[in-house]
């Protein structure tokens, strides 16, 4: 069986046209019997950022290498994923700080990479991570563009060999049809899933 870890960053929710793109992309891999699917919905998490106690307290569990703590538990379920579907949409050229408070969470020393003489090394057992993001304005081959770009860079810190992404962009600027632009962006996804 395929565990497969899906990272829910559609903040609008059923108004997410990002989750669109996704729904379609779960409902083809849960057609199959290989596949199991976890969902994570980051809106309903208590996520917290790393400041002052909350910040101490990591120090001192590594420290004692106590990875057994409960606030560990998003770091654990991610590096133990054999895929990993991230779905948020394209904010302020980047995504949502929601789910940089969750990648701050689940970068643990320990747990998702390992560091020794040599530098850093990933610890995650995921073979793909999948980014699903729809855009208002159209960032395709753009420099401007960070989220796709800072999430696949944090894959090889994870260890996590293959990154892809499927975009939909220019959902907002009225020259084409917003469900013409979803579905193409659907087939794309569909196609990379097939084999996923
Ligand atoms: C807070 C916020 C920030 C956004 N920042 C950008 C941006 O930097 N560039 C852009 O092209 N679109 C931006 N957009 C538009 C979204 O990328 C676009 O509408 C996207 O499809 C929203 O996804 P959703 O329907 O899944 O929520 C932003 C939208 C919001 C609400």
């Amino acid at each position: 069986m395929v565990k497969v870890l899906y990272i829910d960053c559609c903040i609008r929710r059923d108004q997410s046209r990002t989750r669109i793109l996704t729904e379609a992309v779960l409902e083809a891999l849960q057609a199959k019997e290989a596949y199991q699917v976890e969902r994570l919905c980051l809106m309903d998490e208590p996520l917290m950022p790393l400041s002052e106690g909350f910040f101490a307290q990591r120090e001192s569990l590594l420290a004692e290498h106590d990875y057994l703590h409960p606030r560990f538990r998003y770091a654990h379920q991610f590096s133990q994923a054999n895929r990993v579907i991230v779905a948020a949409p394209f904010w302020d050229l980047g995504f949502p700080s929601l789910l940089k408070l969750y990648i701050e969470n689940i970068s643990v020393d320990g747990i998702t990479f390992g560091v020794d003489e040599r530098g850093t090394h990933g610890l995650c057992k995921a073979e793909r991570l999948l980014f699903l993001t729809t855009r208002g304005g159209d960032y395709r081959n753009s420099k401007l563009e960070m989220g796709a770009r800072y999430l696949g860079a944090l894959c090889e810190f994870w260890g996590i060999p293959r990154f892809d992404v499927v975009a939909a962009d220019g959902l907002d600027l009225g020259r084409e049809e917003v469900k013409t632009i979803l579905d193409c962006a659907i087939e794309e996804a569909l196609t990379l899933v097939g084999n996923f």
